[in-house]
């Protein structure tokens, strides 16, 4: 009897090699993207000090309240957490190294993040983000300057019907004028609220403005809105960056309801979203955090920053990619061990100092068996080297796709070791 099987995580997936392609070439040009604004990558540690999550993302946030994996390190009861997000990581590790001095800094950084959410179609225990902080700069030019940059990573990915939604949430005072004119306004309709909206009157009013309950829209249609207690320069914030965006020509829609899921946000917030998506719309949410430096312990500066999905991404690239699997190579080299596998190999070797993607085959079998392999790992050509080749010192080489009829191979050809490498690098690399 063979040993029980053990499963991966819930709601932590394995990368498989047949999506890799799409997540390579989302990384690539998301990094590109990144590089072509002057953002310079980042790494930091996945664990970090739990302290630094209940601190920077607020206590009464649903994702330090209830969905961290923190854990006590058993070796030295030091309280450790898995990074729910890395805005909190990157402001620690600019603070400590001390990236503020000499002046802002553009920052981007790539990787796992893990909450303990419900799975569901988009939603994940372990996800990946590819995200982006600016530190030191006020805006709104960088604000805006961020939306841009993503309009345009939509664009290169190719994806459509992705919509902006923006707000402003004022400063820390105007928005707690606005906090407690709202809280007395819904105390004065206490028999009209729910019992979901009694139990958040006091923790988290705001959250009550975004009920689904029909019986409540009338009431929260009629609440205070944080828009009316914002002062001048918080409003012009808002205004010049709406201003910037319409003369970049990104489209986008105010949303008042768009708060945030996290407590470090001031001024401006946004969220892209796609329909195609279901519940987990959100591809990407970021906004301006000028409070957090200072609150992690560093000189108060302003900064700005977002996160995307990118599981979220891929599903959407996904449905635009065809089904065109990516080869595993473009060459493959045959033997017939013994004393052809020397050259073979030396051959292959040389194939690769050409820049080819090359497969020799591993172990023992016929040539026909051989070459079915071949023809399965999507190799633009075969390379003989059997018993006959090895003594002449030649390889056979042949095309293996029939859209290469035109091909010098198309019939099986001999050529010389020697010449095998530059003439396959000049069929297969022509510039
Ligand atoms: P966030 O809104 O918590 O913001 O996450 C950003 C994005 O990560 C979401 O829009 C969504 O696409 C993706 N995401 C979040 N949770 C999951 C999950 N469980 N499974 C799959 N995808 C998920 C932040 O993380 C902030 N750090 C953004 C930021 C950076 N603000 C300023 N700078």
């Amino acid at each position: 009897m063979g040993s029980p099987k053990i499963a991966a995580v819930r709601g932590m997936n394995d990368l498989l090699p047949a999506q890799a392609p799409l997540w390579e070439a989302f990384e690539a040009q998301a990094v590109r993207t990144l590089q072509s604004y002057g953002y310079a990558q980042i790494r930091t540690p996945i664990l970090e000090a739990t302290a630094l999550f209940r601190r920077g993302l607020g206590e009464v946030t649903d994702i330090v309240e209830k969905e961290m994996y923190s854990f006590v390190d058993s070796l030295n009861g030091e309280a450790l957490t898995m990074r729910p997000e890395n805005t909190a990581g990157v402001v620690r590790a600019a603070i400590e190294h001390s990236l503020l001095y000499e002046g802002p800094s553009r920052l981007w950084y790539m990787g796992p993040m893990f909450r303990h959410e419900r799975p569901q179609r988009g939603r994940y225990r372990q996800f990946h983000q590819v995200g982006a902080e600016a530190l030191g700069l006020a805006g709104p030019d960088v604000d805006a300057e961020q939306i841009v940059m993503l309009g345009r990573l939509w664009r290169v990915l190719g994806l459509a019907g992705v919509r902006l939604e923006l707000n402003t949430l004022g400063q820390p005072p105007e928005r707690a004028r606005h906090r407690a004119e709202l809280i007395r306004y819904l105390e004065g309709q206490h028999d009209r609220l729910d019992e979901d909206a009694r139990r958040r009157l006091h923790s988290n009013p705001l959250r009550i403005l975004d009920t689904k309950s029909a019986s409540m829209q009338e009431l929260v249609a009629g609440a205070p809105r944080l828009l009316d207690y914002l002062g001048e320069a918080s409003l012009t914030h808002f205004e010049q960056l709406q201003q910037l965006l319409r003369s970049a020509q990104v489209d986008f829609a105010v949303n008042p309801r768009l708060v945030r899921g996290l407590d470090y946000y001031n001024l401006t917030v946004f969220e892209w979203v796609s329909d195609r998506l279901g519940a987990q719309g959100t591809l990407c949410g970021g906004g301006r955090y000028d409070g957090l430096i200072e609150l992690l312990g560093g000189k108060p500066a302003p900064a700005c920053g977002f996160s995307v999905g990118i599981e979220r991404v891929i599903e959407l690239m996904r449905d635009n990619a065809g089904a065109s699997a990516r080869p595993d190579c473009e060459v493959y080299v045959l033997h017939q061990g013994g004393a052809t596998f020397e050259p073979a190999m030396r051959a292959a070797e040389r194939l690769r100092d050409c820049g080819l993607d090359v497969i020799l085959h591993a172990g023992e079998a016929s040539l026909k068996a051989q070459m079915k392999r071949a023809d399965a790992s999507g190799a633009r050509y075969a390379v003989i080297v059997g018993e006959q080749e090895a003594a002449e010192s030649v390889a056979a080489v042949k095309a293996l796709r029939t859209s290469d009829q035109a091909d010098e191979f198309a019939q099986q050809q001999t050529v010389a070791l020697d010449l095998l490498a530059p003439t396959l690098a000049k069929l297969l690399r022509p510039d």
